[in-house]
């Protein structure tokens, strides 16, 4: 991966304090038109990585996860007139109905009509978007949205004791076209 130093592209991430270090560094690494797919397993701590995410891009609100709303919207401070936006889109929730369907392609129609109520490709632009559960919407992101940059964020947590709260951050960037 081209554009990002090795202490972003992969990066243990031993206490938040930690995690605060990593994201106001990354914070200088990306820009609007971006969209971020956190992937990584229930509990890597995703929610988390978006606040410390949203703090560094000098948000003063409170992020609460949106399991339930799916999308939450921030204003993002700017220095000029043009409004910013840093979207918070957590796409667990499109995912269940893999529970409910075994047809892959009501599955991804259900994702895909969801994922167009947000307008992701006219609000996308003056925005950074961050997705949890990324691999969801994949699939929907390359396909409709050739011209950006997705940068695809893994968390895990390190194998270790159950008190070690170690992470591991890895990030890889596809390039726009
Ligand atoms: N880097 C870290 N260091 C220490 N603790 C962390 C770190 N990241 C997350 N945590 C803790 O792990 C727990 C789960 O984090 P979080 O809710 O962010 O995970 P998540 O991936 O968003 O979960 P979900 O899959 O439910 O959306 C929280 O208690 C959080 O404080
Ligand atoms: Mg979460």
């Amino acid at each position: 991966m081209k554009n990002y130093s090795n202490k972003l592209y992969n990066q243990k991430i031993a206490n938040l304090e930690q995690l605060d270090n990593y994201t106001k560094n990354l914070v200088d690494n990306i820009k609007l038109g971006d969209i971020l797919l956190l992937m990584g397993p229930l509990g890597a701590g995703k929610t988390t990585f978006v606040k410390y995410l949203a703090k560094n891009l000098g948000i003063k609100d409170i992020i609460i996860s949106p399991t339930f709303t799916i999308a939450r919207n921030y204003k993002m401070p700017s220095g000029n007139s043009n409004d910013k936006y840093f979207i918070h889109i957590d796409a667990y929730r499109l995912g269940l109905f893999n529970n409910y369907s075994n047809n892959k392609k009501d599955y991804q129609k259900s994702i895909y009509d969801s994922l167009e109520l947000l307008d992701i490709p006219s609000n996308y632009k003056n925005s950074i978007i961050v997705i949890e559960w990324g691999e969801i919407v994949k699939e929907y992101l390359t396909n409709f949205l050739a011209d950006n940059n997705i940068i695809y964020v893994n968390i895990n947590r390190t194998r270790g004791s159950q008190a070690d709260e170690t992470r591991t951050i890895t990030i890889n960037k596809r390039l726009a076209e």
